[in-house]
């Protein structure tokens, strides 16, 4: 048994090292041969898809970090955590009063605004034979985006970015101590910065989700200005560094995949195939976190009650127990229920707007660049082994066209 634990503690400290970013997969195969496998450090790695979805759908395995055993490092400074780590029911009436304002009216709303924003961006590129899919698209699409969606001023999205990156970038499982440290000072930063939009909001609202939430009338209630700020934080944050990572891991891998991508140009609505393909075959999520609210039986472990849980999402998406050849890329693959998005109650709120950002962003840079190739694979990637992407993914081509 011991000798097990020590296998995968190992195998999980490789998956944690950034060399082994580009390919975690081998490893994940690796780790599967125990499906709930208790590691040195006291946490409970998940690798397997029918023990991932039983979790997931587990309410003893909650996201409260204040009921665990666990250190948490700077997430756990926040007297007022985000409702994506909160449990029922708190964490359903704030989710709850969020998607009565983040409708699928209110993102279908954007669509001509995104394919706004994207020829935008793609046009700076025009004259060259280069460009990066990170810093001059996936990158500046999603918080462009989600700023006007929110309302913050054009002139603001500058510190956005860095706030965002900071925060998203503290949540990896071991992001060092000076992370913590920039991250609680991001947080009493951004935290007077939202208050002020709030208050303005209110005094003059204005067609836009700070002022949705700050003035609204749901009957379920409103939420306190503790409540609104964390959420409106969580709301910026969450679609920041994973919405990069949809849009670059569907282009390195059509890239990779020179028939899929010939295909995507005879049929271009092969796009919602190919991009739900990536959130299954490269998810910009690859693990979350839990903690057992009880002892929890599962896979003939028992995980003991204020222990540690990683879901391994992009693990249990390449388990052949329930995807038929899974380190085949296929866009065609019936039934594709991946773990993208997590699942059950925390389900991904931003889900719909990920979705067409990714699409209308990959339909128009495939559309436009003539012959495009990757200039290095694998391209360098970031650090994050949770929010796992590419840093720079540099695309030669022969021309851009309008
Ligand atoms: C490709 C882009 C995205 C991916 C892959 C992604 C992935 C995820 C995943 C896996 C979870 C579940 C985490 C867990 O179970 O612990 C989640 C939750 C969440 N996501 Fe996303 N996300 C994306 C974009 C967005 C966007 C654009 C927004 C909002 C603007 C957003 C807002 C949220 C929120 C608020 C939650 C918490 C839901 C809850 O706890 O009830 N996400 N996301």
């Amino acid at each position: 048994m011991s000798q097990v634990a020590s296998n995968s503690t190992e195998l999980f400290a490789q998956v944690m090292d950034p060399a082994n970013r580009a390919n975690p997969y081998p490893l994940y195969e690796r780790l599967r041969a125990t499906p709930v496998a208790r590691l040195d450090d006291g946490f409970y790695a998940v690798s397997t898809y029918p023990e991932i979805a039983a979790l997931l759908h587990d309410p003893r395995a909650g996201k409260d970090q204040r009921k665990s055993e666990v250190s948490v490092g700077a997430r756990g400074v926040s007297p007022t955590p985000p409702f994506l780590f909160l449990d029922p029911p708190e964490h359903d009436h704030l989710r709850a009063l969020v998607m009565h304002q983040f409708t699928p009216e209110r993102v279908n709303a954007m669509h001509n605004r995104i394919v706004g924003i994207v020829n935008e961006l793609l046009d700076a590129r025009r004259d060259s034979q280069e460009l990066d899919v990170v810093d001059d698209l996936a990158y500046p699409l999603p918080v462009t985006v989600i700023c006007e969606m929110l309302g913050v001023p054009r002139e603001d999205e500058g510190r956005f970015h860095e706030w965002a990156d900071i925060l998203a970038h503290s949540l990896d499982p071991e992001p060092g101590e000076d992370m913590e440290a920039e991250a609680l000072r991001a947080r009493q930063e951004i935290t007077p910065y939202m208050l002020d939009l709030v208050q303005k909001r209110r005094e003059h609202p204005e067609d836009d989700l700070i002022s949705a939430l700050a003035v609204n009338n749901d009957p379920e209630g409103r939420m306190d200005d503790a409540n609104l700020i964390t959420t409106l934080v969580l709301l910026l944050i969450a679609g920041h560094e994973t919405t990069v990572n949809l849009i670059t891991n569907s282009s390195l891998t059509l890239l990779r995949n020179p028939e899929e991508l010939a295909r995507l140009h005879e049929q271009p609505e092969r796009i919602i195939r190919v991009v739900e393909e990536v959130l299954r075959y490269e998810p910009p999520v690859q693990f979350a976190q839990r903690y057992a609210l009880a002892d929890i039986e599962i896979a003939g472990t028992t995980i003991p009650k204020g222990a540690g849980i990683r879901l391994i999402f992009g693990s249990g998406n390449r388990d052949p127990q329930q995807f038929v050849n899974p380190d085949h890329f296929d866009p065609d693959r019936p039934d594709n229920q991946h773990f993208g998005f997590g699942g059950a109650v925390h389900y991904c709120v931003g889900a719909p707007l990920a979705r067409i950002e990714a699409q209308i962003a990959l339909t128009a840079l495939f559309h436009r660049l003539v012959q495009p190739r990757l200039k290095v694979d694998p391209p360098p990637y970031r650090p994050n082994a949770v929010l796992r992407g590419p840093r720079h993914l540099p695309v030669t081509f022969e021309r851009m066209q309008s």
